[in-house]
């Protein structure tokens, strides 16, 4: 009799063990669960936008921030609609700009507002132009104090091999790339590249959405047949400022 009910307690404890690791199984299968069902969402989420942005506007590899050049009292490099180039002291909707990735070390810069891309002809100027050429290509090079310079491909002098920088002056003008002063190693030729553009001041808010209105205006009101299909990784290799 007492062997019996021996037998029974242990089959009793032998079942509550079991229940115990059903218990604890059924914790673990839920907490990895939720936990993969959360990873998952995030996933998702992120590669719906990436696609979303996408097909939105063909510059997907891009950046949006305002070229800063400590020269003078310090200018941001701003794009008037007009196609003409210059520095404000003060952040503005002109000074936004976005960097995209042409070719590994190239970029092009565009004025969001004025929908422009800055440009050096071959006489070495500034200007900002409504289509993309090759003039619009700048190489972009990491300075060691973490500014950087932007040469144009197309242009250089050609007899010393100098390369053609975009400058300001200390009055906020843009120089003459040609000009024999116009050197990487002074400071008119350096640029911060500045994100966190939440500063923008003049009225006019750059909200994704704005601008991705702007840009199917844009589209509507003609394509840029010669702007590129970028498909390069245009990645900022700069401290953020
Ligand atoms: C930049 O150009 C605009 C328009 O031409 C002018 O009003 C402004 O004063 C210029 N800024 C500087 C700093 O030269």
């Amino acid at each position: 009799m007492g062997l019996l009910l021996l037998l029974l307690l242990l089959l009793l404890l032998l079942l509550l063990l079991l229940l115990l690791l059903l218990l604890l199984l059924l914790f673990f299968f839920f907490f990895f669960f939720f936990f993969f069902f959360f990873f998952f969402f995030f996933f998702f989420f992120f590669f719906f936008f990436f696609f979303f942005f996408k097909d939105e506007c063909c510059c997907f590899p891009m950046w949006t921030c305002r070229l800063y050049c400590r020269v003078g009292i310090g200018f941001h490099l701003q794009i008037h609609e007009d196609g003409r180039v210059n520095g404000s002291h003060e952040p503005n909707h002109l000074s936004v700009l976005e960097l995209f990735a042409v070719s590994q070390g190239v970029v092009g810069i565009r004025g969001v507002h004025s929908n422009r891309f800055l440009a050096m002809n071959q006489r070495g100027r500034l200007h900002a132009q409504e289509s993309f050429t090759d003039d619009c290509k700048f190489r972009e090079r990491f300075q060691e104090n973490s500014y950087n310079t932007y040469s144009s491909v197309a242009h250089m002098n050609h007899r010393t091999g100098r390369q053609w920088y975009v400058a300001l002056n200390k009055r906020g003008k843009a120089k003459m790339g040609s000009s024999p002063r116009v050197k990487s190693q002074h400071m008119s030729t350096h640029f911060l590249p500045r994100g966190g553009l939440s500063d923008v001041h003049g009225g006019l808010g750059f909200t994704v959405t704005d601008r991705r209105a702007e840009e199917r205006a844009a589209k509507q009101a003609g394509p840029n047949a010669n702007a590129p299909k970028r498909t390069v990784k245009y990645w900022p290799k700069y401290r953020f400022g």
